[in-house]
């Protein structure tokens, strides 16, 4: 994939544009918000789309429901390749659902991650917080804070809420990182993809013969009062969820450590007030926007966006994290300000596909951070800063290791 930058000749940008720095957004989407907010780019097959970066345009995109999220048409924008193909092999994920459909998949699983429900799994969450803690303090130091506390803490708390077994959870991660990784190709994305479908519709067996107080059980028993379970549409729900739910929180706690731990004024602030935790979240999430390769639709209808036309057929991404860098609704937006009130940014996405576990999210950052800081005070990184990996080369930005030490 080509590294897009500012563009001096007259050929296309291409999309996905890589980061190349933890904290400056790519110049090109600023010049892009700046000069031509909605701008054609080349995506890897050599298909167009437009690429929209303000903030208002952005939330009209996600919010027009001419604007199609399904990704069995077979003209659907191929921003990740192989991605479209090996995600029309089974029952759709809802997130590549439009309308009466995608409601339909969304409206059962909405109350599972309310603002009540999951503020009931709070102290769940802390003990498994402070669980891996201990574990961690037994081992010798430097660890990679990755491996042993920001991938198993999401893991676990998905696993539970799904109703999933721990066991075999490693397993489940690693097939799940070659699938979020960019570089994977359609062979391979397929592959994995039958794997992790066949892995889930076991465990939807096992549920329908051992049902307990879970989420998967509740579906069950739903579908069953409905006249009828539809097991693939089960596995697909359960692998959204793990999917959408491990990785995602997993990148945002390592780059809040990181953010926190190479700018020590901001760890201050959450230090001295826990109660600016949940601020400093939201800031954290609008910062890093870290879903990459924005949020793609497909025009069935011609579609007016901030008075530019979009014609049927033609494949439009709404960038995020342009988005989130818009300075016509954040000050200073290349800034990390933990002071900043930034619960209107877009990284939970917008409209009917926003983000169903994001009270589950945030949650489990607030706890993290919270918590972290105050067991080991002494928290530092192992390796200079410039040393680090950061995950250019992935779907959803983080870093691939987080060494530290304390
Ligand atoms: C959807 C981001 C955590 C479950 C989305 C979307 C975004 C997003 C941008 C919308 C995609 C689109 O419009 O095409 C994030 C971020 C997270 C996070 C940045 C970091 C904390 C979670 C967690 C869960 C979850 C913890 C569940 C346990 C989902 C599901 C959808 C979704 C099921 C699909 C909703 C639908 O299509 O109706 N997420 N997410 N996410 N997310 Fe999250």
């Amino acid at each position: 994939m080509a590294n897009a930058d500012i563009d001096e000749t007259n050929e296309l940008v291409s999309f996905p544009i890589q980061r190349t720095c933890p904290f400056a957004i790519p110049p090109v989407y600023t010049k892009f918000r700046e000069e031509s907010p909605i701008s054609q780019v080349v995506l890897p097959d050599g298909g167009k789309a437009w690429l929209v970066t303000k903030y208002d345009d952005v939330r009209a995109v996600m919010a027009n429901p001419k604007l199609s999220s399904d990704r069995r048409a077979p003209d659907f924008p191929v921003v990740v390749p192989g991605q479209n193909a090996a995600l029309a092999k089974h029952a759709p994920f809802m997130i590549i659902l439009d309308g009466a459909e995608h409601a339909a998949a969304r409206r059962p699983v909405i109350s599972e991650f309310s603002v009540r429900r999951v503020a009931a799994m709070k102290p769940r969450i802390q003990e498994i917080v402070d669980g891996y803690i201990d574990e961690m303090l037994k081992l010798p130091k430097p660890v990679d804070l990755n491996q042993v506390f920001s991938l198993p803490v999401p893991s676990l708390v998905v696993s539970e809420i799904l109703g999933m077994p721990y066991e075999g959870h490693e397993y489940f991660m690693e097939l799940a990182e070659i699938l979020l990784r960019r570089t994977t190709d359609e062979q391979g994305r397929i592959a994995v993809s039958v794997e992790l479908r066949k892995y889930m519709d076991k465990l939807v067996e096992e549920k329908i013969n051992n049902p307990g107080d879970d989420l998967l059980s509740r579906q069950i028993e739903l579908q069953r009062q409905e006249g009828g379970i539809d097991r693939p549409a089960l596995a697909s729900l359960c692998l959204l969820v793990l999917l959408a739910g491990h990785e995602t929180t997993a990148n945002m706690i390592n780059l809040g450590v990181f953010s926190m731990l190479t700018k020590p004024e901001l760890l201050a602030e959450i230090k001295a007030d826990p109660s600016k935790t949940p601020k400093a979240v939201d800031e954290l999430l609008r910062f890093y926007t870290i879903p990459d390769f924005g949020a793609h639709r497909l025009a069935l209808d011609d579609v007016e966006i901030g008075g530019f036309l979009i014609r049927k057929g033609e494949a439009v991404i709404a960038s995020t994290f342009a988005a989130n860098r818009d300075p016509a609704v954040f000050d200073d937006p290349e800034e990390l300000d933990f002071g900043r009130d930034a619960r209107h940014h877009v990284a939970f996405g917008y409209g009917p596909h926003q983000c169903l576990g994001q009270n589950l999210g945030r949650l489990e950052l607030q706890v993290v951070f919270d918590t972290l800081f105050r067991r080991l005070p002494d928290l530092r990184l192992a390796v200079p800063e410039e040393e680090l990996s950061f995950k250019s080369d992935a779907l959803v930005y983080g870093l691939y290791e987080l060494p530290v030490t304390w």
